[in-house]
C-alpha cells in the first residue's frame, strides 16, 4: 500500500525554528514548502536546504500560496508576527491543521506568558474551520539544525481536536524526536512556560540545546489512547 504523506507548508521557513523542522521533515521524506514574506527569500532558502540535503523536494513560496499549497501548515514566525501573519492567511487556512510553535517568551528575560496560549488565540482568530496544534514550542532551533546530532526533546502536543494533534505526534516523531499527547490547546500555556524555563537553564549553563523530557510513560499512544 502507498503511503500518502502531508506537504508540509512551513511559514516564517526561512528563519530559526522553521529552517530546523523544514530539514528534518525534508530528510525524512515529506515535501516541504517555505513560506516567507518574500517568495524570493523562501526560494533561496528552500534551495539551501536541498543544497544541504542533496535533495530537490523543498520549495519556496510567499506565505500565502505556501499556505494554499499545504495539506497542513506549520508556523514559525516570531511571537509579535503571530497573529498579523495568521490574520493575513485565514482564507487559506480553513479546513486544514495549523501547526502553531509560538512561545511568547522574551529571550532576554525568559518568563511564563500570561493570559492565554498563543495556540488558543491562533484558534480564535482563525475560527473552527482550522483546526490548530500548538507544537515544538519547546524545541531549539539550535538542535533542530543540528542534523548529526539524536535530539534530546521530547514535544508536547496540545489540541482541541483529537485527530489533528494525533497526526502531529506523528510529524514530530518524523523530525526524530518522541513526541506526546499533551491535552487541549489550553495547556500550551504550560508548553510555553517550559520554554521559559528552559531559555533561563540554557542561559546559566551556557548552552543552545536544552529541552525537556517526560519519564514514566513508554507508550504514549497506548496510555493516552486507554
Ligand atoms: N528559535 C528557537 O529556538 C525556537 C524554539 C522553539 C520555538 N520557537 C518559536 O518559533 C517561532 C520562530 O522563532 P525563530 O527563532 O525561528 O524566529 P526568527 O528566526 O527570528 O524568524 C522566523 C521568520 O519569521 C519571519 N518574520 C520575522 N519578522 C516577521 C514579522 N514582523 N512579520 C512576519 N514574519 C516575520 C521571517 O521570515 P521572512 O522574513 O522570510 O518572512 C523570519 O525568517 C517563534 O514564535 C518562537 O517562539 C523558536
Amino acid at each position: 500500500m502507498t503511503e500518502t504523506r502531508p506537504t508540509l507548508a512551513v511559514l516564517g521557513g526561512t528563519g530559526k525554528e522553521g529552517t530546523g523542522l523544514g530539514l528534518r521533515w525534508a530528510r525524512a521524506g515529506y515535501s516541504v514548502i517555505i513560506g516567507s514574506r518574500s517568495a524570493e527569500r523562501a526560494v533561496e532558502a528552500a534551495a539551501a536546504m536541498n543544497a544541504q540535503l542533496g535533495l530537490n523536494t523543498v520549495r519556496g513560496l510567499g506565505n500565502a500560496e505556501a499556505a494554499t499549497a499545504g495539506d497542513i501548515v506549520v508556523l514559525t514566525v516570531p511571537p509579535e508576527a503571530q497573529l498579523p501573519t495568521l490574520e493575513g492567511v485565514r482564507a487559506e487556512l480553513q479546513g486544514k491543521v495549523l501547526v502553531d510553535a509560538t512561545a511568547r517568551v522574551d529571550a532576554r528575560n525568559p518568563k511564563p506568558p500570561e493570559g492565554q496560549a498563543s495556540a488558543r488565540l491562533a484558534q480564535d482568530l482563525l475560527g473552527p474551520g482550522v483546526r490548530v496544534v500548538g507544537a515544538f514550542q519547546n524545541v531549539p532551533a539550535h538542535a533542530l539544525k543540528q542534523l548529526d546530532h539524536e535530539l534530546a526533546s521530547d514535544v508536547l502536543v496540545t489540541a482541541d481536536d483529537a485527530e489533528a494533534r494525533a497526526a502531529v505526534v506523528v510529524l514530530a516523531e518524523a523530525t526524530g524526536m518522541r513526541a506526546y499527547e499533551a491535552g487541549g490547546l489550553d495547556n500550551g500555556l504550560v508548553v510555553e512556560g517550559l520554554t521559559a524555563l528552559i531559555i533561563a537553564m540554557n542561559k546559566r549553563y551556557k548552552s543552545k540545546t536544552g529541552g525537556i523530557r517526560i519519564s514514566g510513560i513508554s507508550q504514549a499512544k497506548e496510555v493516552i489512547g486507554n
